[in-house]
């Protein structure tokens, strides 16, 4: 217990559980102990001096703008995330802010969710693994961080008051692993608990998720913050575990708490441990000597994590990357060339220390000749002379480099999108430009993924930069001309419809209603298992090296307990340096269960020269194979597929392994059938000596013909149909109780 507890009056520890104002907590001078500020993220540091909003609409100070999390989700590299961290940490200290709220590790169920640009992957593991580095850099600088939505905020419709019906399995293995694997991993400072409901119950007063699961499964030893106006009682929320209200609701909060402990409706000790989690974390993350950023640095960082985000495609015919010295023209079509979208709406929205803009970065690289042609309105609005002027631009030139992308109107926190499509207007410029000019790039600028019809398979080289961060244009300019290369992969899938997404049907809900009813089921464990056709798979990059798996080695030390070691040789064959994403899937061929066709269990980017080879190890734990059953993680013993690849459906390499773990032993009760008992490792035992005792009929009962029938049958049921022909009257009620007692393990 945190040694101020003890001095701190019931009112004292009554207000330092809520916000004082929009951004600070509360302070207690007589005790020394001050106000922290916390502020978003998560992609850059959104510090108001004045008036305080979290929808990105009054002023903030100058930060770094780094790309977006869709970005950043698909540079599959922890170690760029950390530097991206540390960099956040520093601007954070100069700014005085002691927590920044981020990252956001909420899986992308739909491509529609407005916020996707705010979160990884539709995957747990990529985004944990991501979210994990991102915090170990930032609170390495001694700024915290708020791992956030906690839990299930796939949405933006109706995200106040929303029910998410998600079954346990499905929360343990898609929605709470990335959660779990940043506590595990990284000891966030804060958790930021989401404004939704989760089967029921609001996640600001949900018991099960803030102690049972986040500290009393994980071990998770900061404070849970709530989401701004996310507490809709303060009284529940303390006692489910929520330590902080933001923001303030000036006494009404405090004078709730004194009053409800002065009742006895809350026991004051769960208040002293609210306020012993919050000093603590105060204590770790305190006052900061205020040193000035080295804007110019983060800005070349920022640049560097753009190129490795940006997703090469396609590349027919090696057509990039442009020759900067070459002859000939290029046409640089696009309003977004000159207007770049680099980040999302809302309480991320940063004001940037500056921004390059593709157009003027292009014209800094290049001696070509370059004409521009807007092409179209970033409202969307038709405009025939622009696309005449631009269509002509393309007829004239040597190569067309077409920007395209989501108007910020299209995606923003506080509201989804309603289809997959770009504004009709660029569909038609593209069909234009290519019919004018075959040699047409096209540079993608958008948060979530976009429906492609159109663009891909008639278009020869297509670059996904998503949200770049205000040095995007600059890393465009360098991957056009291959002074970067483009080392992003896909992080999420891109559909070829809308209609073919997982959750289609179950979207967004309604009546404050919206049912998981895909299950495990998302992304790429969608597309996978349902053998359904994408625009792009999960996993997919091209770049401008080539690289060759061989090797490929699976060692199971044991094969009773699930522990694998994965190595493999990676090489680049190709004639420049490049980067890779090594990626492994983990497939169970024969559970009892259902389970998606494979899962991603270990990855690893890796930076190579021309020729060099490069021994990669990738280890599997339980985990790796495991299902969430009946309370526990469980891993059926059997065969499981291991297999290496470039995505999800390009897995070059893979090896069968056979586990011969314990079966766990399912819990028999009142319900458990005739196979049940008999496959049960002490039922089975104690129910043949009580058929034993039945004599030659009730042994015939076990004969292979009679279980086929009776197998799947409740014991009780079988009893009572037993006692029917009974000599003697048998309380089946009882037997069975007896039974059950004695195969109690
Ligand atoms: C917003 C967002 C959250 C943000 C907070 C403070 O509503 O949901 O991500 O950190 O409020 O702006």
């Amino acid at each position: 217990m945190h040694p101020h507890v003890a001095q701190l009056t019931l009112e004292e520890k009554a207000s330092l559980v809520s916000g004082d104002s929009f951004w600070k907590t509360r302070s207690v001078d007589r005790l020394g102990i001050t106000a922290r500020t916390l502020t978003d993220g998560p992609h850059g540091v959104r510090y108001q001096k004045a008036t305080g909003d979290h929808l990105g609409v009054f002023a903030s100070e100058p930060a770094t703008s780094f790309p977006t999390a869709s970005a950043t989700g698909s540079t599959w590299d922890p170690a760029l995330l950390h530097e991206m961290g540390r960099a956040l940490g520093t601007e954070s200290k100069a700014l005085g802010v002691n927590v920044l709220l981020g990252p956001g590790v909420n899986m992308k169920r739909s491509p529609l969710c407005g916020r996707n640009f705010e979160y990884f992957a539709e995957d747990p593991l990529l985004a944990g693994v991501l979210g994990a580095a991102w915090i170990d850099g930032i609170q390495e600088q001694g700024v915290g961080a708020s791992l956030k939505h906690y839990a299930a905020n796939n949405q933006e419709t109706d995200r106040m008051r929303v029910n998410a019906q998600v079954d346990e399995r499905t929360l343990r293995e898609i929605y709470l692993p990335a959660f779990e694997h940043v506590v595990k991993a990284s000891q966030p400072a804060t958790v930021m608990c989401a404004y939704n409901k989760v089967n029921g119950t609001f996640a600001s007063e949900h018991h099960w998720l803030l102690t049972d699961v986040l500290r009393g499964e994980w071990g998770f030893a900061g404070y849970v913050v709530s989401d701004w106006g996310a507490v809709v009682n303060p009284v529940r929320a303390l006692a489910a575990g929520l330590d902080l209200e933001m923001p303030s609701t000036g006494e009404r909060s405090p004078a709730a708490l004194v009053a409800a402990v002065r009742a006895g409706e809350l026991d004051e000790s769960l208040l002293d441990a609210a306020v012993s989690r919050l000093l603590t974390v105060h204590d770790r993350f305190g006052e900061q000597d205020e040193e000035q950023p080295d804007f110019d640095a983060h800005h070349d960082l920022a640049k560097r994590i753009a190129a490795a985000s940006t997703v090469m495609l396609a590349n027919d015919g090696g057509l990039l990357p442009l020759d900067a010295a070459a002859g000939g023209s290029i046409a640089v079509i696009g309003e977004f060339a000159r207007s770049p979208r680099y980040q999302g709406a809302g309480s991320s929205h940063i004001k940037p220390t500056r921004l390059d803009d593709a157009l003027t970065a292009i014209l800094a690289t290049t001696d070509r000749e370059i004409v521009f042609a807007p092409g179209f309105r970033l409202d969307g609005s038709e405009d025939n002379e622009l696309l005449q002027e631009a269509t002509q631009a393309a007829a004239t030139a040597d190569v067309a480099v077409l920007f395209l992308g989501l108007p910020d109107a299209e995606e923003s926190e506080g509201f989804d999108r309603t289809h997959l499509r770009l504004p009709e207007a660029q569909y038609r410029l593209v069909s234009e430009v290519l019919w004018s000019n075959p040699n047409t790039v096209v540079v993608l600028s958008n948060g979530g993924v976009v429906d492609l019809t159109g663009i891909a398979g008639h278009t020869p080289a297509i670059l996904e930069s998503w949200l770049g961060g205000q040095a995007g244009g600059s890393a465009i300019a360098e991957i056009l001309f291959g002074i970067a290369e483009p080392g992003g992969r896909l992080a999420e899938t891109i559909p070829l419809a809308l209609t073919d997404t997982p959750a289609h049907v179950n979207w967004p809900g309604d009546h404050g209603q919206v049912a998981y009813g895909e299950r495990l089921y998302i992304g790429y464990r969608w597309y996978d298992t349902t053998r359904r056709d994408v625009a792009f798979p999960f996993g997919y990059g091209l770049g401008y090296t080539t690289f060759n798996y061989s090797d490929l080695r699976v060692q199971v030390p044991d094969i009773t307990r699930p522990h694998a070691i994965v190595t493999l040789t990676v090489e680049n064959t190709g004639t420049r340096a490049g980067a890779d994403v090594v990626q492994l899937y983990v497939s169970d061929t024969e559970a009892s269960v259902d389970r998606p066709l494979r899962e991603l269990k270990g990855f690893q980017k890796v930076h190579l020269q021309p020729g060099e080879r490069r021994e990669v190890v990738l280890e599997l734990d339980e985990r790796a194979f495991a299902f969430w059953s009946e309370g526990a993680w469980t891993v059926e013993p059997g065969e499981f597929i291991v297999a290496i690849g470039k995505n999800s459906r390009d897995l070059a390499h893979q090896v069968a392994i056979t586990l011969n773990t314990a079966k766990r032993a399912p819990v028999l009760d009142e319900e458990s059938t005739v196979h049940e008992w008999l496959d049960h490792p002490v039922g089975s035992p104690v129910l043949q000596g009580l058929i034993g005792q039945m004599g030659p009929e009730g042994q015939a009962m076990l004969g292979e013909e009679m279980l086929k029938m009776l197998g799947s049958m409740p014991l009780r049921t079988m009893l009572n149909f037993g006692a029917q022909n009974a000599p003697e009257p048998i309380d089946v009620d009882e037997v069975l109780a007896a039974l059950l007692q004695q195969s109690r393990v």
